[in-house]
């Protein structure tokens, strides 16, 4: 009962605080469709977050095995293309960065990415990645909507190319290899990643829904023409 009450107050608390984000600042955030039971989704977000993120960031909450069998890849699909070969399928996303040498070439040490979904909401993130724009006054020659003066150089300038921002609108500078559209879902792809990293538990959850639901229905089959029965008999 206890570990219930405190497991509450945490889902709460989460709750609350990603609303709270979800309206700060005023600017308009991105609403995202996040669905955990995509897995062909949940695999590109993976390739997108090894390929362009876990050069910087970490992730040190999730194990490769786990993300295998959770995103329905085989181990031998993940350590052939989503893992680099030093790296063990039982270890965590962990760099080989040095926070003290991040921390000198961006002024900040790039944050650990495991539970940001979470910190931020979805919507924020997927505001983010889409709203890097040039910005000469800036180290990284970029600036952002969501994250002023953010230290994180705008990562995924081949895909979306760059933008110009004229009083909080943003309008192409130079063209990306993708649409807009193709960008735009190629952010999803990585933000409902995010999201089950920050959550890895969920997609057993939802699965076990399912089974639990089931249950439920055949114990009904079963009970209520027992209770007919049984009633019967005091009638
Ligand atoms: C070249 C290094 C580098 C790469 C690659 C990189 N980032 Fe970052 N990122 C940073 C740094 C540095 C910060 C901290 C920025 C700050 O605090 O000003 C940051 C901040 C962030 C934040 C905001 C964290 C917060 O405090 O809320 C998110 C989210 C994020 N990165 C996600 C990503 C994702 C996803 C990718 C891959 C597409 C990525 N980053 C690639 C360096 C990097």
């Amino acid at each position: 009962m206890r570990t219930l009450i405190i497991t509450l107050f945490i889902g709460l608390v989460a709750v609350t605080s990603g609303q709270v984000m979800a309206t700060s600042g005023g600017l308009h955030l991105e609403p995202v469709d996040i669905d955990l039971s995509d897995k062909a989704s949940l695999q590109r977000g993976a390739k997108t977050f090894v390929n362009y993120c876990l050069s910087c960031h970490s992730a040190s909450f999730m194990r490769y095995n786990r993300m295998a069998k959770d995103i329905g890849l085989t181990d031998k699909q993940v350590a052939e293309n989503l893992m680099f070969a030093s790296d063990k399928l039982g270890d965590t996303m962990t760099i080989a960065m040095r926070a003290e040498d991040a921390k000198k070439w961006f002024g900040v040490t790039p944050p650990d990415l495991s539970v940001i979904s979470r910190a931020r909401g979805t919507e924020w993130l997927n505001t983010y990645f889409r709203t890097f724009y040039l910005d000469e006054s800036k180290t990284m020659g970029t600036n952002n909507l969501a994250f002023k003066d953010v230290g994180m150089p705008h990562i995924l300038w081949q895909q979306q190319g760059y933008l110009n921002n004229t009083d909080g609108h943003l309008t192409e500078a130079s063209k990306g290899e993708l649409s807009s559209h193709n960008y735009n879902i190629m952010v999803r792809d990585l933000v409902n990643f995010l999201a089950y990293i920050g959550e890895p538990s969920k997609i057993q959850r939802l699965a076990l829904g399912k089974w639990v639901l089931l249950y439920l229905f055949i114990f009904f089959l079963v009970a209520y023409p027992m209770k007919k029965a049984f009633w019967r008999d005091i009638h």
